[in-house]
């Protein structure tokens, strides 16, 4: 079993987070565990709504508190096999950049970089200015995937459903996960 933590920050794109995790409660070898920030609660209703927040949040085996510092996943003794925000804020890649840890999603980011464990970043932010490019090389550098929430067009969606569902898939494939339905070229 791997225990997979997805924590939802307040960036756009509440829909990357709804696939990711429909896409985990899926998968028998998977232990989902999930936090949303206040900030991500607040766009994800905007976006996708009560209903959407309600369905991605049914059925997670551990729902942690945001700042639930005593959480077991914020030790770096928990055996835990990856983690990603999705989407992730610039605010929250600036502050794991520069070693804060003051809320369970910047601390699980904290605990996986220091214990060398994939760490995912989908960021969503345009444009980037030299403050977000220098700390993201940085974060690179420590071992996070930086990805940005910039989806293809070569599989040719037919719609934003396909769209959403190919970035989140491509997202969880660096934490080791299986994701059948992705587009090969060629
Ligand atoms: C409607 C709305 C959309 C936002 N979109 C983004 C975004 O795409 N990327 C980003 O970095 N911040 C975005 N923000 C700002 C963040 O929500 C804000 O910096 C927040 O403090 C992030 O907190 P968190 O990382 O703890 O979730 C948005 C804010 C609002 C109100």
């Amino acid at each position: 079993m791997k225990h997979i933590f997805l924590a939802v920050s307040g960036a756009s794109g509440s829909i990357y987070a709804s696939k990711a995790a429909a896409f985990l409660k899926s998968c028998s070898d998977v232990k989902l565990h999930i936090t949303i920030s206040p900030a991500g609660r607040k766009i994800f209703l905007h976006e996708l709504g009560q209903a959407a927040l309600d369905e991605m949040l049914s059925d997670v085996e551990y729902l942690h508190d945001y700042d639930d510092m005593a959480s077991s996943v914020a030790s770096g003794s928990f055996p835990l096999a990856g983690a990603a925000i999705i989407p992730c804020s610039l605010s929250s890649a600036m502050s794991i950049a520069a070693g804060l840890a003051n809320n369970l999603s910047l601390r699980v980011a904290q605990v996986a970089l220091k214990e060398k464990l994939p760490l995912v970043l989908l960021i969503r932010e345009t444009p980037l200015d030299a403050i977000h490019l220098e700390n993201l090389a940085l974060l690179s550098r420590s071992g996070a995937v930086i990805m940005p929430a910039s989806p293809q067009f070569y599989s040719k969606p037919s719609s934003i459903d396909d769209l959403a569902s190919e970035t989140a898939g491509r997202a969880l494939k660096y934490l080791g996960i299986e994701v059948p339905d992705l587009f090969h070229w060629g």
